[in-house]
C-alpha cells in the first residue's frame, strides 16, 4: 500500500515553485534566530478552545515578532488589524497565517462529520467544506483545523461527532474529500483554506472513550485502523497535520520520533507542516516524558513539529537550547522553512489582505446557494433506523402532534465545533412542519437538556393522544458530544424515555426524530417506537431537510458510519472485527438464554447481551426496498498487479423512487495476521425508480488485498477471498471467492 504523497509544492507549476523556494530561503537567511522562533509560536486571539494557557500581549508580540500564526479569531477588522500589524509594522514584516476550527460549514453550518460520512456519499463532505472554505477565505481565515480523520470504534468519546466513523477506508474516502473542498486546486485562490488532518495518531483509541485518556494500540492496529485516513489526506496533497493529545508506545504524539519523523516524514514523506494540538508541547511535562519546557520544546523539535500551538515551549525555549548547542539551528530552520513554504504557497506574500474582503465576505456568505448545499447534505446525511408498518413518510392530511424542546432549538442544530454559525440563521425542525403540515399541534414535551415537567408531560400526552401521528424529536444538546464531551452512559439524556414511553402509551404512532452527535443506546426505543429517523445535528436547514424526508420528498439514504450499541457494555462493538479463537457463530441467536451446551457455552458472547450492535454499520432503511439480484466476479483467479472486476446488481422491488448504497465488502479467509471478517473496500449510490434496477460494476485491485502482515510489511498474501455485497454489514446477501495466485 504505497501513498503517494502529494506536497503542496507539488500542487503549483514548476516556476510558482522556484518562485516559492527562492522567497522562502530568502527569508530564511534574513532572519535572526529569534525571530525564526517567533515565527513558530501559535497564539490564541479572542476566545479559547482549550485549557488555561499563559497570557500573552497578541498585538504586541506580533510587533515584536514573536508570533508567526494565530488561531481562533472571528472579528475580521480585529484579524485584519493583527495582519497590518505583522506586515507593516513587525521589523520582518513576514504575515502571519490566521487559523480557525471550520469544522462542517464557517457561517452556513451543515451536519455535523460523523452525519456527513452517513451519507456515504463523499461528494457531500467536499461540497460541505468547498462552501465552508468559500465563506471563510473571504473571513480572515486561511487555514482550517479540519478534517478530524480520527476513527473510533467508542460512541462513548464525544469527538466521534467530527470525524468519520469506525471504519478506516470510509473515514479515508471522507477525509480526502474534504481536504479537496477545502484547498481546492489553488491554495492561492481567494475561495481555498488550508487544511490540516488530525489528530495523528491514533486519538480515537483513547482507553474507555474518556476524553485526553491514554492510548496503547498495537502497530498493527496503528497501520491498519488508525493510519489509512491519514494517507488519504497526503494524498489528497493536504498540507498541514496536527499531533495528537495522545501517547503512542507511552510517548506523547508530538514528541514522538517515531510518529512524526519516522513514520510521517520519513516513510509516508510528509513534507508539509506539523502544528501541536493545542498545549500538547506543554503537556509533556503533565505526561511525565519531560521535566520541563526546555526539555519539551527539545524533544517536540528533534520529533519534527513545527507549530507550537499556545504553550509557549518553543517561545521561551528555544533561542537558548540552540545557543546552548542542544538543539541545532537547522532543525529551526526546517520548521519554519514549512511554515514559510505555507505561507507563499497561500499567496500571502503577494496580498497578506487577500483574506480581509467586507465587501466579499458579504456576497459570499450564508448565500441561497450555500443555504440549498446545506440542505442537501443534511437529506442525504439522515439515517431511517426503523420504519414499522411504514409509518413514514406522514400521510397527507392528519393531525400531527410535534414533541420536543429540540424541535425548536436552533442553538442544538448546529452541533458542536460550528465556527461562526448563528442559531438565527438555523430553520428548525418545527418552524418547517408548521409551514408545511396543515393539521399541526406543538407541545415542547421536554426541554432541550432532556428534562420533563408534570405540566409538559400533561399538555403533550394530551396533543399526542389527540393527533393521527407524532413526531417526537428527542437527543442529545449539542454540547454533550464534542471536544471534552465523554459519556459513560448513551441513552437518551433526562427523562425522555419516560417521555416517550407515555407518548408511546397514548396508542398514537410516534415517529421518533433523533438529534445526537454519536451512536446511542436506545435498545428501548428500538424495540417501542415504530420509527426512528437519525437527523444527527444538520445544521442550518435542519427544518427543510427533516421535513423533505418526514414527508416523502426526500428517500432516506444515509446509512450508519458507526454501529449503535445494544448497551455501553458491548463498546469496542464494530463490524470490521476479528473472529477470535472460540467465535459465537450464530448471529442470530438469542445468545442472552443459558447456553444450550458447552459447545455454545464456551465461546466469545455475553451471559445478558448479545455480541452484535443494535444498528450495524452500513445499516440504514428507504422508502423503498432493494433486492441484490446478481454479483459476478470477472475471474476466479488473479495475480499480483492484476485487478478484479465485481458486478452488482440491484433491484429496486419496492414501489417509489428510493437510492441504494450498495457496500462491498471483503475477506481475506487465511493470513499471517488474524484478518477481520469483512472490510469495506468500495460503496456507491444507485438511485432507482420503482422497479428498476441496475448493474454497478467496480474494480478491486491487488492493494485492496494488501495489508500489514506478520513479516511487518504492507503485502497481499495468496491465498482465498471473499467478496461480499449487501444492504449492510450484517446484511450481505451475496458472498463470492476468488484466488490471489503466485
Ligand atoms: C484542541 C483540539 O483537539 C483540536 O482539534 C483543535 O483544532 C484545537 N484545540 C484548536 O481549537
Amino acid at each position: 500500500m504505497e501513498t503517494r504523497t502529494q506536497s503542496l509544492l507539488d500542487r503549483v507549476s514548476p516556476e510558482r515553485r522556484a518562485e516559492v523556494e527562492e522567497r522562502v530561503e530568502t527569508l530564511l537567511s534574513e532572519l535572526t534566530l529569534e525571530q525564526k522562533v517567533g515565527q513558530l509560536n501559535q497564539l490564541n486571539a479572542d476566545f479559547s478552545t482549550g485549557t488555561a494557557v499563559g497570557d500573552m500581549d497578541v498585538e504586541r508580540g506580533i510587533l515584536d515578532g514573536d508570533i508567526g500564526s494565530v488561531l481562533n479569531f472571528t472579528d475580521l477588522e480585529e484579524a485584519r488589524r493583527f495582519q497590518e500589524l505583522a506586515v507593516e509594522e513587525s521589523d520582518h514584516g513576514i504575515p502571519l497565517v490566521l487559523a480557525l476550527d471550520v469544522i462542517h460549514g464557517h457561517r452556513t453550518i451543515f451536519p455535523i462529520p460523523l452525519g456527513e460520512a452517513a451519507s456515504w456519499n463523499p461528494e457531500m463532505a467536499e461540497l460541505s467544506a468547498r462552501v465552508a472554505a468559500t465563506e471563510a477565505a473571504a473571513s480572515g481565515v486561511q487555514w482550517t483545523f479540519a478534517p478530524s480523520v480520527d476513527v473510533s470504534r467508542d460512541a462513548r468519546w464525544g469527538r466521534v461527532m467530527e470525524a468519520a466513523g469506525e471504519d478506516p477506508y470510509l473515514a479515508g474516502e471522507f477525509s480526502k474529500a474534504r481536504v479537496r473542498g477545502f484547498q481546492g486546486d489553488d491554495l492561492a485562490a481567494d475561495d481555498t483554506i488550508l487544511a490540516c488532518a488530525k489528530h495523528f495518531v491514533g486519538y480515537g483509541a483513547v482507553e474507555a472513550g474518556r476524553e485526553y485518556n491514554t492510548v496503547d494500540v498495537s502497530e498493527t492496529a496503528l497501520r491498519e485502523v488508525h493510519l489509512p485516513p491519514f494517507e488519504a489526506c497526503l494524498e489528497a496533497g493536504v498540507g498541514s497535520v496536527m499531533n495528537a493529545f495522545n501517547l503512542h508506545e507511552r510517548i506523547p504524539a508530538s514528541s514522538n520520533e517515531t510518529l512524526v519523523a519516522g513514520l510521517l516524514r520519513d516513510e509516508l514523506d510528509f513534507e508539509g507542516l506539523v502544528v501541536s494540538d493545542w498545549d500538547s508541547f506543554g503537556e509533556l511535562v503533565e505526561h511525565g516524558v519531560a521535566g520541563d519546557l526546555r526539555d519539551a520544546a527539545r524533544a517536540c523539535i528533534e520529533a519534527g513539529s513545527d507549530v507550537d500551538m499556545v504553550s509557549g515551549a518553543y517561545a521561551t525555549e528555544l533561542v537558548e537550547l540552540v545557543e546552548d548547542g542542544v538543539v541545532e539551528e537547522s532543525l529551526v530552520d526546517r520548521a519554519v522553512r514549512r511554515l514559510l513554504t505555507v505561507k507563499a504557497v497561500l499567496g500571502l506574500f503577494e496580498d497578506p489582505y487577500r483574506y480581509f474582503d467586507e465587501e466579499r465576505r458579504s456576497r459570499r456568505t450564508l448565500t441561497d446557494d450555500h443555504r440549498e448545499a446545506a440542505r442537501e447534505v443534511a437529506g442525504e446525511s439522515q439515517v431511517l433506523l426503523k420504519n414499522e408498518d411504514d409509518l413514514l413518510p406522514l400521510n397527507d392530511g392528519g393531525d400531527v402532534a410535534l414533541v420536543g424542546g429540540l424541535a425548536d432549538s436552533a442553538t442544538d442544530m448546529l452541533g458542536a465545533w460550528h465556527a461562526v454559525g448563528d442559531p438565527a440563521d438555523v430553520t428548525t425542525l418545527k418552524t418547517t412542519l408548521t409551514d408545511r403540515v396543515e393539521n399541526l399541534t406543538y407541545a415542547e414535551g421536554c426541554d432541550r437538556d432532556g428534562s420533563v415537567g408534570d405540566e409538559q408531560l400533561e399538555a403533550a400526552v394530551k396533543a399526542v393522544a389527540a393527533a393521527d401521528v407524532a413526531v417526537v424529536a428527542v437527543g442529545e444538546r449539542y454540547d454533550q458530544s464534542g471536544e471534552a464531551a465523554s459519556r459513560a452512559h448513551l441513552d437518551l439524556p433526562g427523562d425522555q424515555r419516560a417521555l416517550l414511553e407515555a407518548l408511546v402509551g397514548t396508542g398514537t404512532p410516534v415517529a421518533a426524530v433523533l438529534f445526537n452527535g454519536r451512536p446511542l443506546a436506545i435498545d428501548w426505543e428500538a424495540e417501542h417506537v415504530p420509527a426512528i429517523l437519525e437527523a444527527w445535528f444538520p445544521g442550518v436547514e435542519a427544518g427543510p431537510a427533516i421535513v423533505d424526508v418526514l414527508l416523502g420528498e426526500h428517500d432516506p439514504s444515509g446509512r450508519l458510519p458507526m454501529s449503535f450499541p445494544v448497551t455501553e457494555g458491548q463498546i469496542p462493538v464494530y463490524y470490521n472485527r476479528l473472529r477470535t479463537g472460540r467465535p459465537a457463530e450464530d448471529a442470530d441467536a438469542d445468545l442472552t438464554r443459558p447456553p444450550a451446551n458447552p459447545g455454545e457455552k464456551y465461546t466469545s458472547r455475553y451471559l445478558d447481551v448479545p455480541n452484535d450492535p443494535l444498528y450495524a454499520f452500513g445499516h440504514g432503511e428507504s422508502y423503498t426496498a432493494f433486492a441484490y439480484t446478481g454479483v459476478t466476479l470477472g475471474a476466479a483467479a488473479i495475480t499480483a498487479g492484476e485487478s478484479l472486476a465485481v458486478d452488482v446488481t440491484v433491484e429496486n422491488v419496492g414501489d417509489r423512487a428510493g437510492t441504494e448504497v450498495v457496500q462491498v465488502y471483503l475477506r481475506d479467509v487465511v493470513g499471517s495476521r488474524a484478518r477481520p471478517v469483512r472490510e469495506l473496500v468500495r460503496f456507491e449510490n444507485v438511485d432507482l425508480d420503482a422497479g428498476e434496477s441496475a448493474t454497478v460494476s467496480f474494480e478491486l485491485t491487488t492493494a485492496d488485498l494488501e495489508f500489514w502482515t506478520a513479516d511487518e510489511a504492507y503485502a497481499a498474501e495468496p491465498g482465498e477471498f471473499e467478496v461480499q455485497v449487501g444492504h449492510a454489514a450484517d446484511d450481505v446477501t451475496a458472498v463470492e471467492t476468488f484466488e490471489l495466485v503466485e
